[in-house]
């Protein structure tokens, strides 16, 4: 069997893919399930993912413990400050990061990721270790814990799905499993106006291997194979799941990592995404199955996408550079570098 060309029609909603095949053992189904998620990942790059197993409670008691965060004095938030951890944890207060287009964020968020005990990681020590816990929300690090968890079983199950889809077998991506640096953020964004120099987050890619997210309310917009900007608004029940940067280069852009941004929200919004990636020493490149016509990508080592992208977008890390505190791994790419934007220039 070869992969099927992507469709030339640009998208004009997101696709549904139901995933409870991937629970089961009827290969007929498995097949079926693999083959839409292959057409989402190679023509839209984003789809919605639904029966996937989270329960419904888990995300409402994340939604709950994320409100009672960031309503919390802006102080009292800043003694969280992502800049003050070594390994990337804690609070982004809005402004923090700034993306390509150079507006300034209005968002503001939590970064967290698996617990490790704290150790000498090497140069992935910048994104492992332990997170960072607000005291004054008890329920907190539980609920967020058990969320990170289920969501991150479910990204595993549709990574090995994907593999699937790119001829592989289900467990190929299990050998870079071993201490992923996949992230968990928690997201606030505040009411703003429209046409004023603010967005809520400014278009992007995201930079691992699959993105999982629940969302409040609308504002995510993707981008089509025609440049225009398709809303994704929440599916109930479903999470938002689309391709990040290292499928694209994995897959030889088979699977394309699509630019997405939300611009503004007439009220408060929450949304939750778990960037799914593998361990930071990971060498990507073209899988050589999909690259007899040559390699469209040069190689990429996971974390240093991961640790290039993050430097050139918070401000704390700019600080630093600025200072020759750290510096850019070498070959870095600049920011908005992959995707269907990028494939159009
Ligand atoms: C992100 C992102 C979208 C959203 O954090 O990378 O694209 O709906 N978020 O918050
Ligand atoms: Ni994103």
């Amino acid at each position: 069997m070869s992969i099927p060309s992507r469709s030339v029609d640009p998208f004009h909603a997101l696709p549904v893919v139901d995933v409870s095949a991937l629970y089961g053992s009827d290969p007929l189904r498995i097949e079926q399930t693999v083959s839409a998620l292959r057409r989402a990942a190679s023509d839209v790059g984003f789809l919605y993912v639904t029966n996937h197993g989270v329960s419904a409670q888990r995300i409402s008691d994340l939604e709950h413990v994320a409100q009672e965060f960031f309503a919390l004095p802006a102080r009292t938030k800043e003694e969280y400050y992502i800049g003050r951890s070594s390994n990337h944890r804690g609070y982004v207060p809005p402004g923090e990061e700034v993306f390509y287009s150079q507006t300034r964020d209005t968002k503001e968020a939590f970064d967290l990721s698996r617990e490790l005990p704290e150790a000498d990681y090497g140069a992935a020590g910048r994104f492992l270790g332990p997170n960072v816990w607000p005291r004054e929300v008890p329920r907190f690090r539980q609920v967020v814990s058990a969320y990170y968890e289920s969501v991150f079983d479910l990204g595993h199950k549709l990574l090995a799905a994907f593999a699937q889809a790119l001829e592989l077998p289900a467990s190929y991506f299990d050998r870079y499993l071993q201490r992923p640096t996949s992230q968990l953020r928690l997201i606030h964004y505040e009411p703003t106006v429209v046409g004023e120099n603010t967005t809520g987050i400014g278009a992007h890619t995201d930079y691992e291997c699959l993105t999982l997210l629940h969302a409040t309310s609308p504002g995510l917009q993707v981008i089509n194979g025609a440049g225009q900007w398709v809303e994704a608004p929440p599916l109930p029940g479903a999470f938002v799941v689309n391709i990040g940067d290292l499928l694209e280069v994995w897959s030889n852009g088979v699977f394309v990592s699509t630019s997405h941004r939300v611009l503004s929200v007439p009220a408060p919004r929450y949304s939750f995404p778990l960037f799914f990636t593998v361990d930071y020493e990971t060498e990507v490149e073209p899988l050589p199955h999909l690259s007899r016509d040559g390699k469209r990508y040069p190689p990429v080592i996971a974390g240093e996408h991961l640790l290039a992208q993050t430097m050139q977008s918070f401000r704390y890390l700019i600080d630093q550079r600025a200072q020759g505190l750290v510096s850019l791994p070498d070959g870095s790419r600049e920011l908005s570098s992959f995707g269907r934007e990028r494939q159009a220039r």
